[in-house]
């Protein structure tokens, strides 16, 4: 696990960009998962300006998801699907035939965990998986006691996470139970970043990075994948040793 601080959150997501830009160049079909949230909004926004800039051709590029809150539709603006819409396939012209995301009001939500699971055996491994953490140190919604071996499944979320996620909607929603890819998908990816910018996410950065690993704080177990980046700003590094 390799921890990268940067100064502010404007150099942590041009260089967060320049990773998924690195990521197209070498592989034109790579499959990348990208989290929804705050966090890697403006990640979202330089990766969209410099494939313009320099002219990096997306339209093999695969996408799946990593998670939505079950109930919210595609159209909704709280979505994941919604929000990477806007920031990276629109901007990018990603054909539609090439994004992969959880139907997060199918009827039979086993069906469509083992939708998204087959289509990533099909397209071999996720090359590169960018996450952002949760208050409780959630990966997607791989929330606190979850089994690791798990692939794509089902869960309540924590109250937490619920509350949380207010943030992302125009009005009060109901948010009881999300759909996930699980850390088995997260562990097997090729390259995992974890971003996290700001002072709020400190006291979690500094549980998941330096205290023991265990499925209380999910993202913890980034300390035993193979090939990940932890990317922060300096608030977001204040509380490390
Ligand atoms: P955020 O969400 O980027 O909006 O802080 C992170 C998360 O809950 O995974």
């Amino acid at each position: 696990m390799h921890t990268i601080v940067y100064d502010n959150p404007d150099q942590l997501a041009r260089s967060t960009a320049e990773k998924i830009i690195g990521t197209v160049e070498h592989n034109p079909n790579a499959l990348l998962c990208l989290a929804g949230g705050e966090t890697p909004r403006l990640t979202y926004r330089y990766t969209a300006a410099i494939a313009k800039d320099k002219g990096i051709d997306f339209s093999a590029v695969q996408f799946v998801s990593l998670d939505e809150w079950i109930g919210v539709s595609t159209s909704n603006t709280g979505s994941c699907y919604y929000f990477l819409q806007q920031m990276l396939f629109a901007p990018l012209d990603i054909p539609s035939a090439n994004i992969h995301f959880f139907d997060a009001c199918a009827v039979d939500l086993d069906a469509e965990c083992k939708r998204i699971d087959n289509i990533i055996g099909q397209l071999k491994d996720i090359d590169l998986m960018l996450v952002g953490i949760g208050m409780n140190g959630h990966i997607g919604f791989n929330e606190p006691g979850v089994a690791v071996d798990q692939a794509a499944h089902t869960t309540v979320l924590d109250i937490s996470t619920q509350q949380v996620g207010q943030k992302y909607f125009l009005e009060n929603t109901a948010l009881q139970k999300g759909i996930t890819l699980g850390m088995a998908q997260f562990m097997q990816a090729q390259t995992a970043i974890l971003l996290a910018s700001g002072i709020t996410k400190a006291a979690i950065i500094k549980k998941a990075l330096e205290e023991e690993i265990t499925n209380a704080v999910p993202a913890s177990f980034i300390q035993k994948h193979g090939n990940a980046f932890v990317m922060l700003d300096m608030a977001a590094a204040s509380l490390l040793q």
